[in-house]
Order: C-alpha cells, then structure tokens, then sequence
C-alpha cells in the first residue's frame, strides 16, 4: 500500500484508530523470541512477563535470569526500550518520523504464544503495534467510561468492551491507536509485536522546564516587589492585583528564552544508553576518518531536536545544548538520520563548523564510529 503521512495526520492521528494493510511489505523480523530473552536479562531495560490461565493473571517484573516461571500457560514476555540498544530497533522507529522526534518515545517488543495477550487495558500514549512474526487478533472499542479492574497488583486492565476494529493482524501490518480507546491482542498463532510508543508531558511534568532554567541560569529568578502599596482594612486579604502581579512573575519567565532552552533540554532528554569511546577524537583524527570511508551515526535511539531563530541552529540532545551558526543544512541532515557524503561535506563552506560539531558528538557518544559498533 502507499501511505500518505498527511492523510493519515489530517484523518487519524489522535483521533481514531486504523489498520494499515501491509505498512511494510517486506518485514522481516530482526529479533526472535530466543534474542528477547537475552535483553530481559539486561538489567538496563524495563521487561516483564505477562502469564494468564482461565482463573488467574500473573506479573513476573523482569531483569530475568531463568525462564523456567515464565514459559507456561498463555505468557507474553515484553521488553521495553529496544531501541536504545538494537540499531534495528531504532530503525523501525525512524519509518514513523512523520511524527517529531520530541514526541517518541521508545520501541517495546513483545513475544506471546498462542492464546496469549496482556489483557483488555487503555494506554494514556499514542501507539503505532507492528506485527511481526506471526499473527494477532486486535480489538479496539471507542473511548468512554470503561470501569478499571486489576487481575494482579501490576495489571491494570478493563472490564470487556464493544469492538468498533475487530481484525487479525499479518506480518508487516500496522495498528495505530490513539490514546484512550480501549483495546486487546490476543495472539491467534505465536507471535511478535512491536509497539512504537510516544510521549506527550501532562502540565505538572512541564514544570520541570522550571527547575531545569534555575539550575542552569543564574540571575533569571526575579523577586516580587510592591513599592505602589496601600493600607488595606484586613491584613489576611490577598488583593487580585497582587495574585495578579505573581501571575505576570511567571508569564514573564515563561517569556524568557532561557526558559525555551530549559523546556527544550527537557524535552531532548532519552536516557540514552551512552558510552563516550576510550580514545577522544581530535578534529584532525575524526576528518582523516571520514576521507577514509568510515561512518559515523547516531547512537541507537537517539533522536535529535533542534530549533531555528535568527540564524542560529539550537541542537538539543539529551538534554545537552549545542549551538551552529553555520553548516545548518547538513547538520539538519545528519540530525535526521540521513547520509551526509563526503563530497556533500568537502563542498561545503561550513565544513569547519560541521567537524567540529560531530568530533565533539562523536567524543560524548551520541554518534559513533559504525566501523567499531558492535551490538551486544
Ligand atoms: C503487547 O505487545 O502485548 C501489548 C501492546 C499494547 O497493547 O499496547
Ligand atoms: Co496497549
């Protein structure tokens, strides 16, 4: 099928759930349930299992090192932020980066045999389920009061629904599902699924932006002053102008452009699985690696923001700022995940400004040498 991003934004996106037939026509699994194993015994990702029988549910929290209490009745076991540290992963995310970049989140991967799903529940996020491997059979109702019941502590589900998308998913198919509708997979044959997860912050973690702007700027806190004021009849009473001056206090420092770097900080932020190399690059050493054909890429996961303003290219990743005043269009490229060639760079006026950029990247980790990178 030809999938017309703006389509599906302008019809789908946050508004109701679809099917997309043959997203990838060609899929092909780059993990098994033997490989999902291995990373739920990574301590550094979030896993569990999910086991259920016709009486009873049960949450098995991971990292694991046995399998043995898991591998029974109808299990599931699902591994969260694979991106991070498989290259594939993080691939099959970029193929939904009609979406910003500020709004993923991280690519979950579930393995369940025949029988299996995690149950009736609501996400809070938007979520974009590839099949891999196998096939599912996924119910979707609309959004509504649908009363919460909890099999087992950790499992937060629903009671049944009516099912307005009742279908069998087939290796390479998608489901997009907004957020709040109701929904349920339960595996028809042993099966692999790949939840492409986003993010939207709610007002009380945007607050955040806050501490981030006075921890790292100095003299933006301003105090709150009231040379004009007069006698009043009752000292308790709090006047509407002076709720109203506190209120300007803050809508100020929202207006303040250091609060903007602080949201977008805040908004960069991934916990990324990053490890500077051994050995720092200087600019020299990083360009004679370049000329020798070797490439460099972002680390696993790692999804660049940036904003434009006078000019000036703000880069935000992982809560790092960096700042170009020149070499914008392929730094812009290269943020994005697409080649940037060698020719392309000795072209380029801006050659300097790029080099310097990436060696630094290159030395904190956030890109890395393609030729040494071995996923583990
Ligand atoms: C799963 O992969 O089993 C669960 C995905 C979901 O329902 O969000
Ligand atoms: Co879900």
């Amino acid at each position: 099928m030809s999938f017309d991003p703006s389509m599906f934004l302008t019809q789908y996106w946050q508004k109701k759930p679809v099917v997309l037939k043959q997203f990838f026509p060609d899929f092909s699994d780059f993990i098994d349930e033997h490989e999902l194993a291995y990373l739920a015994q990574d301590s550094e990702l979030d896993s569990r299992a999910i086991i259920h029988n016709e009486k009873s549910w049960e949450v098995i929290q991971g990292p694991f090192d046995s399998f043995t209490d898991i591998c029974r009745d109808y299990w599931t076991l699902l591994v969260q932020g694979v991106d991070k540290v498989h290259p594939d992963a993080s691939e099959l995310m970029d193929a939904f980066s009609f979406i910003p970049y500020w709004r993923m989140d991280d690519l979950m991967i579930s393995f369940a045999v025949e029988g299996a799903g995690v149950g009736p529940h609501i996400d809070q996020y938007d979520v974009f389920l590839v099949q891999g491997k196998g096939t599912r059979r996924w119910r979707v109702g609309p959004p509504g009061e649908h009363k919460p019941v909890h099999p087992h502590p950790l499992l937060s589900q629903i009671e049944p629904f009516g099912a307005v998308i009742d279908v069998e998913l087939e290796t390479g198919d998608v489901l997009y599902i907004p957020p709040n509708w109701p929904h349920e997979g339960i595996a028809t044959s042993d099966c692999v699924t790949y939840s492409v997860g986003f993010r939207a912050p709610d007002t009380e973690s945007l607050t955040r932006s806050f501490d981030l702007l006075f921890s790292n700027s100095l003299g933006i806190s301003k105090r709150y002053s009231d040379p004009e004021l007069n006698t009043q009849e009752f000292p308790g009473l709090v006047h509407h102008s002076s709720i109203a001056s506190l209120r300007d206090q803050l809508i100020e420092t929202l207006n303040h452009p250091l609060w903007e770097q602080s949201l977008l900080r805040m908004l960069s932020e991934q916990d990324l699985l990053v490890e500077p190399p051994e050995q720092l690059l200087t600019e020299d050493e990083f360009e004679y690696k370049l000329n020798q054909g070797e490439c460099f890429e972002r680390v696993p996961a790692c999804r660049p923001i940036f904003t434009e303003r006078d000019g000036l290219l703000g880069i935000f990743i992982e809560g790092e700022y960096f700042e170009m005043t020149t070499s914008q269009a392929l730094v812009k490229k290269c943020m994005s995940g697409l080649t940037v060639t060698i020719e392309e760079l000795n072209e380029s006026q801006d050659k300097n400004a790029f080099l310097s950029l990436f060696t630094e990247l290159t030395n904190k980790g956030y890109w890395i040498n393609t030729s040494e990178y071995e996923y583990v």
